[in-house]
C-alpha cells in the first residue's frame, strides 16, 4: 500500500544542500512512487515565529515553492500548498495546545537552540512551533514524515499530541500516528566551516553552506574554502567520529551520488582533500546547478507558481478544513 506522505520546509530564504540532501531528495523519490500521496507545505507561519520582512517573506515563499519544482516535485502528482491559506492549521493548532503538555514543549531542544540565552524574549510562537507542527501533519492524517534528523523530536511530540488526544476523548484511531522517515546517513548535513555545526540558513557565513541558488563558480569556490584536517582520508567509517569535516564532506558526495559511505571511503582511502574536493565540487556542479538555474527561470514565472499554490490549497483546505470539524465534533463544539 501507497504512503500519505506530508511534509514542510519554511520560506526563510537561503534554502541549502541540507535542506536538500536531508528532506527535499527524498520528497522527490516518494513522489516519484506512484502509490504514494504527497503533500508539501511551504510553512509561512512557522516561519513568523521569528522576525520576517513581509516583502521578503512573499519572495520567499514563491522561492520555496520554485525550489521545490526545480527539485524534481511534480505540482500534479502531489498537493504543494502554502500553510497561511488553510486556517485549519491555526484552528488544529490551538486545540493541540490544550492537549500538549507544557512539560513535553520543555524538553524541546530546537526551542532551547533558537531562543538562545534571552529565552523571556523568545516570541511565545517559538515555544508553541511543534504544536502547530503537530497540527500541520495530523490534520492529512499523513502515515509519513520525511524529515533531517532535528526534526526527530518535533515528531516525537506530534506522536504524543495525537495519542493523547485519541485516548483523551476516547477515539481511537482519529489521528494515525505518524512515522519518521530519516535517511540513515545524509540525515544531517554539517557546516563547510565546522563539521560539528549543522549546515544552516541562519549561519552568518555564507561560506557555510550550499545554497540552492549558488552559480557554479560559487560552488566550486565554497567546496575549496570548505574546512578539512591535515591527515590523508581515513580507510574506516569508525575513524570519522574524530574527524567531523571529513566525515560530512564524504557524506555529501556519498548522498550526490546515490551511494553510501563504506563505498565512498573505499573509493578516496588514503588520498588528499584536495582530490576528493575535486570530486565533490563537480558533482555538485552536476546536481546542484540545473537546480539553481531552474529556481531562477521559475521565479520568473510568478503566475505560474501562484497557480500551483492555489491549485494546492483548494484540495488541502477541503482535506484539512473537514478534519477540523471532525474535531470539532468530538470536542463538543
Ligand atoms: P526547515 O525549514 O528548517 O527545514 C526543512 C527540512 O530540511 C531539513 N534540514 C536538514 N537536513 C539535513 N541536514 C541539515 N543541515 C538540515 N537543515 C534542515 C529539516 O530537517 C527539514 O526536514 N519544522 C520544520 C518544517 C515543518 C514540518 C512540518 C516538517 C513544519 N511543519 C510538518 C514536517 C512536517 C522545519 O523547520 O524545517
Amino acid at each position: 500500500m501507497g504512503k500519505k506522505i506530508f511534509s514542510g520546509v519554511q520560506p526563510t530564504g537561503n534554502l541549502h544542500l541540507g535542506n536538500y540532501l536531508g528532506a527535499i531528495k527524498n520528497f522527490v523519490e516518494l513522489n516519484n512512487d506512484q502509490e504514494n500521496d504527497c503533500i508539501f507545505c511551504v510553512v509561512d507561519l512557522h516561519a513568523i515565529t521569528v522576525k520576517q520582512d513581509p516583502k521578503e517573506l512573499r519572495n520567499n515563499i514563491r522561492e520555496t515553492v520554485a525550489t521545490f519544482i526545480a527539485s524534481g516535485i511534480d505540482s500534479k502528482k502531489s498537493i504543494i500548498f502554502n500553510q497561511s491559506t488553510v486556517p485549519a492549521h491555526s484552528e488544529a493548532a490551538w486545540i493541540l495546545s490544550c492537549i500538549a503538555r507544557i512539560g513535553w514543549l520543555n524538553r524541546m531542544t530546537q526551542f532551547k537552540e533558537k531562543a538562545g540565552k534571552d529565552k523571556e524574549k523568545a516570541s511565545v510562537g517559538l515555544y508553541s512551533y511543534p504544536v502547530l507542527m503537530a497540527a500541520d501533519i495530523l490534520l492529512y492524517d499523513a502515515s509519513h514524515v520525511p524529515v533531517g534528523e532535528d526534526q526527530k523530536q518535533h515528531l516525537e511530540i506530534c506522536r504524543d499530541i495525537a495519542q493523547k488526544f485519541n485516548n483523551d476523548f476516547n477515539v481511537e484511531n482519529f489521528f494515525h500516528i505518524p512515522e519518521p522517515l530519516i535517511q540513515k546517513e545524509f540525515s544531517r548535513i554539517m557546516s563547510l566551516k565546522d563539521g560539528t555545526k549543522k549546515m544552516s540558513k541562519s549561519e552568518l557565513s555564507d561560506l557555510s553552506r550550499i545554497n540552492l541558488t549558488d552559480d557554479k563558480d560559487t560552488i566550486i569556490n565554497k567546496i575549496k574554502k570548505a574546512k578539512t584536517d591535515s591527515l590523508p582520508l581515513p580507510s574506516k567509517i569508525e575513524e570519522l567520529d574524530k574527524r567531523p569535516e571529513a566525515k560530512n564532506l564524504l557524506q555529501i558526495y556519498s548522498s550526490l551520488n546515490n551511494s553510501n559511505l563504506k563505498k565512498t571511503i573505499e573509493t578516496f582511502q588514503g588520498k588528499n582533500f584536495s582530490e576528493l574536493k575535486e570530486n565533490l565540487s563537480q558533482i555538485l556542479v552536476e546536481k546542484i546547478e540545473p537546480i539553481s538555474v531552474e529556481i531562477k527561470k521559475l521565479l520568473s514565472e510568478k503566475e505560474y507558481l501562484d497557480k500551483i499554490l492555489l491549485e494546492g490549497h483548494k484540495k488541502a483546505n477541503s482535506i484539512a478544513s473537514n478534519k477540523v470539524k471532525k474535531m470539532h465534533e468530538i470536542i463538543g463544539f
